[in-house]
């Protein structure tokens, strides 16, 4: 049988006090909305539908960016409640039989498996089946309201309970599964009387239940959890990187505490993160490679074996297998680090290959530059890129040896085995096995110190 989900998303959030619309906010790389989308599709359901309305065009931004056709909004023009949103939701869902799950998009924990569990028990033929939970700080989220059987009779927001509803521990999460039909006949029966004037979605639980019988199965909190405030938002994540993190020590990864991982991170067996690591994006680390403390991966491509030392910064760059990064190092897009290459300490690259082997291993800018196997770059050399209007190449030749504190102003090459002199500024070509040498040539002035420190030393010492 057919089934639906609506996402309800078109809330403000206020209580994030923050220019971004609440469903949003990202948790581990992605916005809280897409969490919830994914698990709805991950269920199964046929159809995906997200009524947006606060932000709608960035949200709707978002979805199509993320999802493409797999997922439609609607619009709900004026915030009046989740069952005036659900509403809105169902009206872009053509007739017939079927279930509708309906999610909140502020629910960012949701896992696939309760919601296709969910699915199942809709289908049982119950008007309504929902998910509960007991929790110990139920402040916020609608209390159940049982009868003396122990069956579902209602849902009773917190702003509308009485003394005894509010110490009720047995709360709604905001996750069901509608019979269709029933769902189509009982939101416009709801009527806006309770403390805030809107139309509740939680007010149908009563009409279920009097219509029949209200499915409810208790899931775990933690999956549960719903999201209103920034408190909430740092709590969500948490669980969410707990539970990512537990996944790949599963398949064989090492993670210290303190780690930071997006949930788009690819990660192989034997990888070691250690304490403070933070992996964004499409990052991929291959087998054996080791990222250490305070690295900052974005987009990163780490091969096999290679090695990140502390503090070392990479942005959509490779590192190829068993090369060394770092510590302090900083890969700017574009840089691609050949296999066994070493990246030392305050280096730079930008848009520059490293052949296998190279070696660069301290205090260098090395931008729109390519670097021959085994070639060596000495300290304090810099690729003089830039003219002020565009960007030109450097270009240095296999085993070539750059001396400490050369610049080469690009565009320029130094060919293979050539040997540039420490302190050279290299303006032309140089010739594969040529030395290039450009410094002032040194004088020795015998005995002029001792001179200078006589005449300087009569006179008294400057403040
Ligand atoms: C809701 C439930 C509450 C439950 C809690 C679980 C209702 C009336 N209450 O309360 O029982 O315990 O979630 O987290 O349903 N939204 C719209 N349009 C609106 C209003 C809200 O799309 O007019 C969306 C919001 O964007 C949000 C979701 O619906 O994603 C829930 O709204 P929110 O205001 O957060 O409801 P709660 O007060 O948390
Ligand atoms: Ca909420």
């Amino acid at each position: 049988m057919r089934s639906v989900a609506l996402i309800l998303a078109a809330g403000e959030g206020t209580r994030m006090k923050s220019a971004l619309p609440k469903v949003l906010h990202p948790l581990l790389g992605a916005p809280m909305l897409h969490h919830v989308v994914r698990c709805a599709l991950e269920a199964g359901v046929d159809q995906a539908v997200v009524v947006v309305g606060h932000g709608a065009e960035r949200v709707e931004a978002s979805l199509a960016a993320a999802f493409g056709a797999r997922v439609t909004t609607a619009l709900q023009p004026v915030r009046r409640g989740t069952g005036d949103a659900a509403a809105r939701g169902l009206a872009a869902v053509a007739e017939g039989p079927g279930t509708a799950v309906v999610l909140y998009g502020d629910t960012p924990l949701l896992r696939a498996e309760d919601v296709a569990a969910l699915l199942e028990a809709g289908r049982g033929g119950a008007p309504l089946a929902m998910l509960t939970t007991t929790i110990d700080e139920p402040r916020g989220y609608g209390r159940i309201l049982r009868d003396a059987s122990g069956a579902v009779v209602g849902i009773r927001e917190e702003k509308d309970c009485s003394p005894e509803e509010r110490a009720l521990r047995e709360v709604n999460p905001g996750v069901y599964a509608f019979d269709l039909g029933f769902l189509r006949e009982a939101l416009p029966a709801l009527k806006p009387n309770n403390q805030q004037g809107e139309y509740y979605l939680t007010d149908t639980v009563a009409l279920a239940a009097a219509r029949g019988r209200v499915e409810s199965r208790e899931a775990d909190v933690h999956s549960l959890l719903g999201v209103n405030d920034r408190t909430q938002l740092a709590e969500a994540e948490r669980i969410l990187l707990h539970r990512l993190c537990e996944r790949w020590r599963k398949a064989g990864v090492t993670i210290r505490d303190g780690v930071r991982l997006d949930a788009t991170v690819e990660l192989e067996a034997d990888v070691t993160l250690e304490a403070g690591a933070v992996l964004r994006g499409a990052t991929r680390v291959a087998s054996g490679a080791l990222v250490d403390v305070g690295c900052v991966l974005t987009d990163a491509q780490i091969e096999a074996g290679a090695v990140l030392k502390p503090y070392s910064v990479v942005t959509q760059s490779k590192v190829g297998k068993g090369a060394q990064i770092g510590p302090f190092a900083h890969l700017r897009p574009g840089s691609a680090i050949g296999d066994e290459a070493h990246v030392g300490n305050f280096v730079e690259t930008k848009n520059t290959t490293l052949g296998r082997g190279a070696k660069a291993n301290h205090l260098a800018y090395l931008g729109d530059g390519d670097v021959g196997e085994g070639a060596n770059v000495g300290a304090g050399t810099i690729f003089c890129n830039y003219d002020g209007f565009r960007k030109h190449r450097t270009t240095i030749g296999a085993r070539a040896f750059i001396g400490s504190d050369s610049q080469l102003v690009a565009p320029v090459s130094v060919g293979e085995g050539a040997y540039v002199g420490t302190g050279t500024t290299v303006t032309e070509d140089v010739p594969a096995d040529a030395l290039a040498i450009g410094r002032a040539r040194q004088q020795n002035k015998a005995g002029y110190a001792a001179k200078l420190r006589e005449r300087l030393g009569r006179r008294p010492p400057t403040k």
